[in-house]
């Protein structure tokens, strides 16, 4: 089965009440881990790739691994833009067989981001191409551009009909208090998601895929993993797991993860250097990594997204 869009995995998703993980991808092990556990799980699956990520791997490697992983599994397999930023970047992933893209205009004002994903929505659609857009602004940091909690602002509900109706876009991320990265919310806190606003989106938008970035949940094992074997990372946690599920239930059919994939990687090849001073061979530490990242994302795929035997 060659590269695939999400259209029927997100009507699929939408009608069943579950999503699809969308799991960021850099390298070779990062892409095995991912696609070794949809494939034990029977689960579609969403590779993305970032600006920064292609920029690191270059613009061929990572499309032809994910088209390795894609012969290899058998698995309906979405190469997907993550953050696209311009209609330039947008339209070079195009070019290069990437089957879905993120144009996000989010931080434009209202106007600009309709003008900019309408141009993309026209170049993507006339080449079989899928977009996703964006409404409202997330706390964090993606790429280099990093947005402070005061900056971020919630989706309006009363402009997402427009703004779908106006740009032609095929699925749209919403903020309803998700965040970038490994430092969400303050330990001891209670993270509460705006469901309301989930549902006042579904309401307008009825039928329509909605997406949630900033996902991870930043599990406190691989934290404390990585703080017991030389590193420092604050005190921090993530979005709880039960919201996501709920959200999965509802218009939610794509949420994004890859901080947690970061923690398992960092946190299990610190573990392996202080256990093994010694090794050299990459191998030795990115094979334990590699399982580490498929464990991780069974977890999510059953436990949280829900999408396993969904082929
Ligand atoms: O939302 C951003 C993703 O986590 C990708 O991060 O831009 O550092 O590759 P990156
Ligand atoms: P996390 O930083 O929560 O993993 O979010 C990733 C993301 O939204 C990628 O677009
Ligand atoms: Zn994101």
């Amino acid at each position: 089965m060659p590269l695939v869009t999400s259209t029927e995995m997100f009507k699929k998703a939408y009608e069943g009440g579950y999503a699809i993980g969308a799991f960021n991808v850099n390298n070779m092990e990062i892409i095995q881990g991912i696609t070794e556990a949809a494939k034990e799980c029977n689960s579609p699956v969403i590779l993305q790739v970032s600006k920064g990520a292609r920029a690191y791997a270059n613009r061929t490697y990572l499309v032809k691994l994910v088209e390795a992983a894609e012969i290899e599994t058998g698995l309906p397999i979405v190469l997907h833009l993550d953050h696209g930023d311009s209609f330039e970047t947008c339209k070079s992933c195009i070019d290069d067989g990437f089957t879905s893209v993120m144009i996000d205009a989010s931080s434009k004002s209202f106007e600009e981001n309709i003008a900019i994903t309408k141009q993309v929505v026209d170049y993507a659609h006339a080449h079989g191409v899928v977009v996703e857009a964006e409404l409202g602004t997330l706390a964090g940091v993606e790429d280099e551009v990093s947005v402070s909690a005061e900056d971020s602002s919630y989706t309006r509900p009363e402009d997402v009909q427009e703004f779908v109706q106006r740009t032609g876009c095929d699925s749209l991320a919403i903020a309803i208090g998700t965040s970038h990265g490994a430092y969400k919310f303050k330990p001891g806190t209670n993270p509460q998601l705006r469901f309301d606003i989930l549902e006042e989106v579904q309401k307008r938008l009825p039928g329509f895929p909605i997406v949630l970035h900033g996902s991870s949940s930043v599990p406190q094992d691989y934290v404390k993993m990585i703080n017991e074997n030389g590193g420092h990372m604050p005190d921090a946690i993530g979005v709880p797991e039960d919201q996501l599920r709920q959200a999965s239930k509802l218009a939610v059919c794509k949420i994004n993860i890859d901080s947690d994939l970061r923690l398992a990687m960092t946190g299990t090849i610190r573990k392996y250097f202080n256990e093994h001073p010694g090794d050299f061979d990459p191998r030795q530490y990115l094979k334990p990594a590699r399982a580490n990242i498929k464990e991780m994302v069974k977890h999510k795929i059953v436990d949280v997204l829900g999408s396993d035997n969904k082929l």
